[in-house]
């Protein structure tokens, strides 16, 4: 008897002690309660009861990090049976070897599948590994049930994932529905079950962002080193008819999860030991991250600045004001007719592709070629992983529209783009912008070669380079001259146009040289700009010009019609706008009250309209870097065309801005970080159109500061008058009718943030434009300009002033 109850005790001891030593395991003879913790043995992570705050007493059965003081949840049990009534709560394990969570009424709120084994009734155990993962094992070993099957809304390192078993999707991660809310959100996380090629990111049933396609290289791993987390390493692979996921950290590192929040990121973090918080340590996502956002056959070029949705080469936007419509050929596709592919490399390929097994890189390129409702394809090799189902190839083939694709250099797959050329006339489109100018060129070679021919009194040898050349032109334009965009026009008819540059048919004078009207073949009105002869710098400015504007189609963008080149004459001839410029309106005291408010607003939006194109709806970024109101040119409806590109330079795509030793623009209108250090960037074309907006608002001219009492420029006098709420002061007085002073007090408030002294501070274009148009939205309160003595002031440079007021070539700056 005695002895009995000394077994009894003794036994008790035991359990209780292995409880409180090593209490990393739940047995069939203890249980769980509300106040238990189970601590894995390297007291990595706890696994009890939690209630995600104090306000909401629910109660979970969950595993944390034990040894971080923020409660950070990895994996739930119950995440939608949350328990209210905490007594009589536990968590056991059944004498048919399942865990089992019961309620105060004695109900199973939650138990582990089960998975009917044989003998179970030798008993189970279960353990919480320094992993985080909670095993599940029969007393011989085997495991029945773990918690990393059945994920939350984290992924732990070194652990293995299994994603899909014979093309069904297991393993789902779903994220909490809030950030105290751990019952099931909308957005998932899966492996896209009609390919098993492709990871998504789901809100609800709906697509939200799918990451690439698996080829060989996230196969073996892509490997993300930063200082938080050493080393990372991720793969993807099969095992038989199981695809797994598993991504390892260096040993040393700091705690590390990948995160599938109630917002729908995912994000790698990691905690810092110092901070005492969480960092993330994957990259953030760009703004066209989401699933499809650049629209049918567009794509999101990561590296661009800013991120921004482009067309392949051979399409152009559908509508360039929303970019999530997308794009489409500039030449239909003609079935019969041989086609060729174009190649873009570094792209996550498109969604929706049709998967061809067993197929070299040339049978793939022969089922996409050979079919004409293919639109592309794209192949890789899987036979490092062992491949899927025996098979190593990934052919993939395109029939319908080309959605959700992304360009940046940690792709590294060639996508093949189905374009409507055959490959000879493919060649005449790359050199469709080159012809002009080696056109251009050509003639002036030759025109000095006929010269030096003529002067040495080589007739003969005259005779053969002219004949040698003229074959040249005419080879040229059989080949291509469908593709020219537009022509070259002889000097010739330039000369008898415009009455051989009479003074009465000239428009005006600007930086580089006079415009004139001119009436080409006696019907067509074009406005000819004569470059300076001799200028030195003009090649490369009409270089530019050339190409830059014939790759331009925007409604708010001067059209160019042609060019020429003779002798040293360079000349670019204009669709011609029978209303003149801006300014020629505006600082026109009888003329400027034909721009009442409404015509105003409408000019600054297509102005915004025409620079957000340049800057990042066209395919390349463009900053002007010389707007002003004499180069906005006016049509018959006053709608504003942009023009004047010879300063605008391409930018690369990763550059942010870029400095100049040869600083062009006009004093007034341009930034101070350009002026004084020569830096440019989009933010100055920003500046330049903030200052363009107050002129417009105020009819005053940015380099007439004399006009503007007691202060000493336009941005200085408008932020004075904006701050004291005095709008209505400094209004256009000719503005008299539909004045809408709520409007005019919003684009004084904008210009005011973009002609802000920190390029930092002023809004990209596009975001002037959301602003112009969505008149509800609050904005920025503006920074106080700092007001610098700059050379346009009166004081010091009156003189020059005065003399150059109507003149625009004041404007050009050299030599810095
Ligand atoms: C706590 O939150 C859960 C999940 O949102 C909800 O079902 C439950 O009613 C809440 N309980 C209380 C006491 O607010
Ligand atoms: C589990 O064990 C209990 C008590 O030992 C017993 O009453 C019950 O029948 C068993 N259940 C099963 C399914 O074997
Ligand atoms: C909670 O459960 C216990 C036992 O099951 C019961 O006595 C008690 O009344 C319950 N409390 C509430 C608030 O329902
Ligand atoms: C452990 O026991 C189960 C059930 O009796 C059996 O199915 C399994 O094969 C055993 N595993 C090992 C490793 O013996
Ligand atoms: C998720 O989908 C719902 C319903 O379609 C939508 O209202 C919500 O805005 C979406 N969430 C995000 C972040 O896109
Ligand atoms: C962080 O990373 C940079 C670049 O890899 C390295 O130069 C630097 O030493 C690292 N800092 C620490 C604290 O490891
Ligand atoms: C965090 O820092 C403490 C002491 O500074 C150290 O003992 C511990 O190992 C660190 N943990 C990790 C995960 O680096
Ligand atoms: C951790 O946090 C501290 C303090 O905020 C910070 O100085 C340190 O750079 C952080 N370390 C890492 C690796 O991010
Ligand atoms: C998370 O998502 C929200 C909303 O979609 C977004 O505003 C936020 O920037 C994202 N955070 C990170 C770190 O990506
Ligand atoms: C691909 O080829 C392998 C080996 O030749 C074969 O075992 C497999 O069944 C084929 N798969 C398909 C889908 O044809
Ligand atoms: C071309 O592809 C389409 C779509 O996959 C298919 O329906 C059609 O039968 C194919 N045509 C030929 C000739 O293979
Ligand atoms: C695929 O990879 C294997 C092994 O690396 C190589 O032998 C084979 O040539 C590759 N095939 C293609 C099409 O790249």
């Amino acid at each position: 008897m005695g002895k009995a109850n000394l077994h009894v005790f003794f036994l008790l001891f035991l359990i209780l002690s292995s409880f409180c030593e090593s209490n990393d395991q739940l047995t069939q003879a203890n249980s769980l309660s509300p106040g238990d913790m189970l601590i894995s043995e390297g007291r990595v992570f706890a696994l009890g009861f939690f209630s995600p705050t104090n306000s909401n007493q629910s109660l979970y059965l969950g595993i944390w990090y034990h040894s971080i003081p923020e409660r950070t949840v990895v994996w739930v049990a119950n995440r939608d049976s949350p328990i209210s009534n905490h007594s009589s709560v536990k968590l056991t394990i059944s004498n048919s070897s399942e865990m089992v969570l019961f309620d105060s009424e004695g109900r199973a709120v939650w138990m582990t599948a089960s998975t009917t084994i044989a003998g179970g009734a030798e008993g189970a155990l279960a353990v919480l590994l320094d992993s985080g993962n909670f095993v599940l094992r029969l007393l011989n070993g085997t495991v029945v049930w773990q918690s990393i099957d059945h994920l939350t809304d984290t992924i732990l390192p070194n652990t293995r994932v299994l994603l899909s078993y014979k093309a069904q999707v297991v393993g789902r991660l779903v994220a909490w529905k809030g950030p105290d809310d751990p019952s099931s959100g909308d957005f998932s996380f899966s492996i896209d079950p009609s390919s098993n090629l492709q990871i998504f990111i789901w809100n609800g049933s709906l697509p939200y962002k799918r990451l690439d396609v698996v080829n060989e290289v996230s196969v073996s791993g892509g490997t993300y080193q930063s200082n938080t987390t050493s080393v990372m390493s991720q793969y993807l692979y099969y095992r038989g008819d199981e695809l797994y996921y598993t991504y390892t950290v260096s040993d040393g590192s700091p705690y590390t999860r990948i995160l599938l929040d109630n917002r729908g990121n995912l994000s790698l973090l990691s905690w810092n030991n110092t901070s005492l918080s969480w960092t993330l340590a994957s990259n953030t996502p760009s703004y066209c991250f989401l699933y499809a956002s650049c629209g049918p056959f567009g794509y999101c070029d990561v590296a661009a600045v800013p991120t921004t949705c482009r067309c392949p080469d051979g399409f152009e936007l559908v509508d360039s004001l929303d970019l999530s419509r997308g794009c489409q050929r500039k030449e239909a596709l003609r079935c019969g007719k041989k086609s060729n592919f174009m190649t873009m490399p570094n792209m996550k390929v498109p969604d929706k592709f049709l998967h061809i097994r067993n197929t070299s890189f040339d049978q793939c390129a022969d089922e996409c070629s050979r079919n004409c409702s293919c639109m592309a394809y794209a192949y890789a090799n899987l036979s490092s992983a062992g491949g899927t189902m025996g098979d190593t190839s990934r052919c993939l083939v395109w029939t319908g529209d080309l959605i959700d694709m992304e360009k940046a250099s940690f792709f590294h797959e060639n996508l093949y783009i189905r374009l409507a050329e055959s490959p000879v006339q493919k060649k005449n489109s790359f050199l469709k912008m080159l012809l002009p100018i080696i056109a251009c060129v050509l003639l002036v070679t030759f025109g000095t070669l006929v010269w030096t021919c003529k002067s040495r009194g080589n007739r003969q040898k005259k005779k053969v380079q002219k004949r040698t050349m003229l074959d040249y032109l005419s080879s040229m334009d059989e080949a291509g001259g469908k593709n020219i965009e537009f022509p070259l026009i002889s000097f010739e008819k330039i000369v008898a146009a415009t009455d051989n540059f009479s003074n009465c048919n000239m428009l005006g004078q600007g930086g580089f040289g006079k415009v004139y009207k001119g009436m080409l073949e006696g019907t067509k009105e074009v406005a000819v700009k004569r470059l300076s002869k001799g200028s030195g710098q003009g090649t490369e400015e009409f270089r530019n010009e050339v190409v830059l504007i014939a790759k331009l189609q925007h409604k708010n963008l001067v059209k160019l019609i042609g060019c020429c080149i003779h002798e040293d004459e360079k000349l670019l001839v204009y669709e011609y706008l029978p209303n003149k410029s801006l300014d020629y309106f505006l600082f026109d005291a009888a003329r400027k009250s034909v721009l009442q408010w409404p015509t105003r607003f409408k000019v600054i939006q297509g102005v915004a309209r025409g620079i957000m194109y340049l800057h990042q709806d066209s395919r390349l970024t463009i900053i002007h870097r010389d707007l002003k109101a004499s180069n906005i040119l006016l049509d018959k409806e006053m709608s504003p065309k942009i023009s004047d590109f010879g300063m605008a330079r391409i930018f690369c795509g990763d550059q942010l801005q870029a400095n100049t030793n040869r600083v062009v623009g006009t004093y007034g209108y341009m930034s101070p970080e350009y002026a004084m250090e020569g830096a440019f960037s989009v933010k100055s074309d920003t500046y330049s159109f903030g200052v363009l907006m107050l002129e417009i608002v105020s009819g005053l001219k940015i380099s007439s500061p004399y006009l503007i009492k007691d202060f000493p420029n336009l941005i200085v006098y408008a932020w004075n008058y904006w701050k004291d709420g005095k709008i209505e002061d400094m209004v256009d007085s000719s503005m008299v009718e539909d004045c809408s002073l709520d409007e005019v007090s919003r684009c004084i408030h904008i210009a005011l943030l973009c002609v802000q002294d920190s390029p930092n501070y002023r809004p990209l274009m596009s975001a002037v434009v959301f602003m112009l148009e969505n008149k509800t939205t609050p904005l920025p309160t503006p920074k106080q300009p700092i007001y610098f003595v700059r050379d346009y002031e009166p004081r010091k440079a009156s003189d020059n002033m005065e003399s150059s007021i109507n003149d625009a070539s004041l404007t050009t700056l050299q030599g810095r």
